[in-house]
Parts: C-alpha cells; sequence; structure tokens
C-alpha cells in the first residue's frame, strides 16, 4: 500500500512542477487532494485496514497529502505571480498615443498671449526683458519715482501696504507694487547707459470695476542714451501701435502729468473700430465714443529727479536722457479682441478662454 502512496506521490508532484497555469494546477489539485481522488479516500479507509499496516499507511498518506498541499500552494503562488507579471505586460499604457477622444492640449490665456505678444514687438525694436518684484518698498514704488509726499497714490486707500506698515512714508514700508515703474529704478541701478528695457509683470490696486481688478497686468519701458528725444518716444510707439492694432494707425500725444516724466504725455491710438468716430453705417463708434481716438498709455521724458536717484549709477541727468511709457495688458488684450468687462479675463470660464491662444 504504501507503494501505491508513493507512486501516487511522486505522478502528483510531476503533474504539479508542469502545470503552466493556474487553471490546470487546480485540475491537478482535484484530480489528487479532491474528495473523489484516491490519496484522501485512501485516508478515510486507513481504519478498515488490517491493524499490522495501519500504521504505516496512515503515516505515509498523510505526509503524502501534505506535501503535495504545500507544493501546490508554493506553485500556485509562483503561477499567480508569473500571470500578473503577464497581465501587466499586456496592459502596458503608450503614453506617447494620442487620447481618444482627442483632448484640446490647452492653450495660453489671453494675458499671457498679449504679454508675449507685446514683448515680441519690444524685442524687435531692440528692446530687452526685466522684471523686478511684486511685494515693494515705497522707495522704490513712490520716493526714487519723485512722487511728492501728498501723491494722493500713496494713501492706504490707494495702495495695498504689507502690513505691518505703521508709516507709510517710511521709505522701507513694504507694499503691492501699484505699477511697473519701480522696475525703471532698479534696472538703472543694475546696469549703465545705454539702457532698452520693457518690463512686464503684476501690479495691484485696491479697484474693483468692469475696467479695474485689484490685481492686474502692466508692461513698462524705457530707454536711455544720449541723444532721446520725443519724436523716439512717438516713432517707438507708432512702430507699437502699428504692430498691435493694424498697420494704419497712427498715435497722438496729449499733455498730461506723471510724477517720474517731464513732459508727460497720454497715448492715443487711432480708432480701428471705425473712421473717424463713425461707423460704415454712419453712427458713432461704441469704442471709441465717436472720438476717433483711443487712449491706451502714459509716457513721457524720464524726469531729471528720477535721475537724479540714480546719478551715482552712470545717469547724470546732464548727460543723458531717456523715455519711459506705462500700459495695462488687460486693457491692450480688451481693446484688440473686444472684451466688455475685465472681470471675464479673471472668471476663469472656459467658454470665454477658449476664444483665445
Ligand atoms: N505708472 C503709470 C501708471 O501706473 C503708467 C506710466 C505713465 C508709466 C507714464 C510710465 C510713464 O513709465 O512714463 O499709471
Amino acid at each position: 500500500m504504501t507503494d501505491r502512496i508513493q507512486q501516487i506521490r511522486e505522478e502528483a508532484e510531476q503533474a504539479i512542477t508542469t502545470a503552466t497555469d493556474t487553471q490546470t494546477l487546480e485540475n491537478v489539485r482535484i484530480h489528487y487532494l479532491g474528495r473523489k481522488a484516491e490519496l484522501p479516500n485512501l485516508l478515510r479507509t486507513v481504519a478498515e485496514l488490517p491493524a499490522s499496516e495501519r500504521a504505516a499507511t496512515g503515516k505515509a498518506a498523510n505526509e503524502a497529502r501534505k506535501a503535495l498541499e504545500a507544493a501546490i500552494e508554493q506553485r500556485a503562488q509562483h503561477l499567480a505571480a508569473v500571470e500578473l507579471e503577464q497581465r501587466l505586460e499586456r496592459d502596458r499604457v503608450d503614453i506617447t498615443l494620442p487620447p481618444d477622444p482627442r483632448h484640446d492640449p490647452g492653450r495660453l490665456h489671453l494675458i499671457t498671449e498679449t504679454r508675449r505678444e507685446l514683448e515680441d514687438v519690444f524685442i524687435g525694436l531692440g528692446f530687452n526683458v526685466a522684471e523686478g518684484p511684486e511685494v515693494e518698498t515705497v522707495y522704490y514704488n513712490f520716493d526714487a519715482l519723485n512722487h511728492a509726499p501728498t501723491h494722493p497714490s500713496r494713501l492706504m486707500t490707494d495702495t495695498f501696504y504689507v502690513a505691518p506698515a505703521d508709516d507709510i512714508f517710511d521709505p522701507n514700508a513694504r507694499l503691492l507694487r501699484v505699477h511697473t515703474s519701480p522696475v525703471q529704478v532698479r534696472a538703472m541701478e543694475h546696469q549703465p547707459p545705454p539702457l532698452y528695457i520693457i518690463m512686464p509683470g503684476r501690479t495691484y490696486r485696491p479697484d474693483n470695476d468692469a475696467t479695474h481688478t485689484p490685481q492686474f497686468h502692466q508692461i513698462e519701458g524705457l530707454a536711455v542714451d544720449t541723444d532721446i528725444t520725443l519724436a523716439d518716444l512717438q516713432g517707438t510707439l507708432l512702430a507699437f501701435a502699428r504692430a498691435i492694432f493694424g498697420e494704419e494707425r497712427e498715435v497722438r500725444l496729449r499733455p498730461h502729468f506723471f510724477p517720474f516724466t517731464e513732459p508727460s504725455v497720454e497715448v492715443d491710438v487711432s480708432c480701428f473700430n471705425c473712421t473717424g468716430g463713425l461707423t460704415a453705417h454712419g453712427l458713432r463708434c461704441p469704442l471709441c465714443k465717436g472720438e476717433g481716438w483711443i487712449e491706451i498709455l502714459g509716457a513721457g521724458m524720464v524726469d531729471p529727479n528720477v535721475f537724479a536717484y540714480v546719478r551715482e549709477y552712470g545717469y547724470d541727468p546732464e548727460e543723458i536722457q531717456g523715455f519711459a511709457f506705462g500700459m495695462g495688458i488687460e486693457r491692450i488684450a480688451m481693446l484688440k479682441h473686444g472684451v466688455p468687462d475685465l472681470r471675464m479675463l479673471y472668471d476663469n470660464d472656459v467658454r470665454f478662454l477658449e476664444q483665445f491662444g
């Protein structure tokens, strides 16, 4: 009887090692250890054997069953691991394939698109791009830009001061810059003339309505050299206006006041929605309100008082001149694309955003 047990055991062990998948292995288990299998049957009938054979047969059968159970368990684990590996191999995702259905890869926000477009225009004219901090000091934001102590934009109601600002006249008091103009001063401290730079960036003011958001964007321009005149400013801005709003555009300069330029001007571009304020149907143009001109930026000749703050860096007001300008990026984007409300740029409604970029 023990010979037969040994034979079953060897046969079963053979079948276990040659089973190459879990289903086959399960069949092997049923065949050798299942309820109707020979070995368990034998175990159940050990009691009926003659007393002399009982002990040896029982022991051999029991050992054989345990050994086979262990061998099957081991083989099952091995096959499960192999099969998992194969499944993962088959399921591998090719992330380089285009998605199905195809997804829009995304696009630039209108403000980013406009900023880059403006940068391209001025880079093409020979300007470099410079940047400065958004958390500024009173010195750079106001003092060194020739703002009188009484200038209204210094007030708490017009500027976000960074706590704790107990003294808003302290040159070191911190604020969120109200314009990109402080970068002019920082850039001049950094590099002697000639200097031709534009300075894009975020700016902050406590305003909120259809044409103002507390955070917005500006692009500042600064050219410093010998023999710079207002005509250079006008020519530069004409090239910019034509590149952005169309080749037929004209610009006009109106006298204005800014603390850091003298003389100062506001710059208008001829309306690109009408001729002389009248639409093709003879109606008053809604974009320029019948004016024929649209205000786009502030500019002027750099005030010698500003150069005096950076004289030690090579900016002697007797030797050099400069022009400067500053414009709102949102305003340019809105004019160019007919966006009726500035806040749409910040609502993040994809139906709006997907029309640009
Ligand atoms: N900083 C001004 C503002 O925020 C804009 C400006 C006007 C910038 C004239 C200039 C400039 O550089 O010359 O309204």
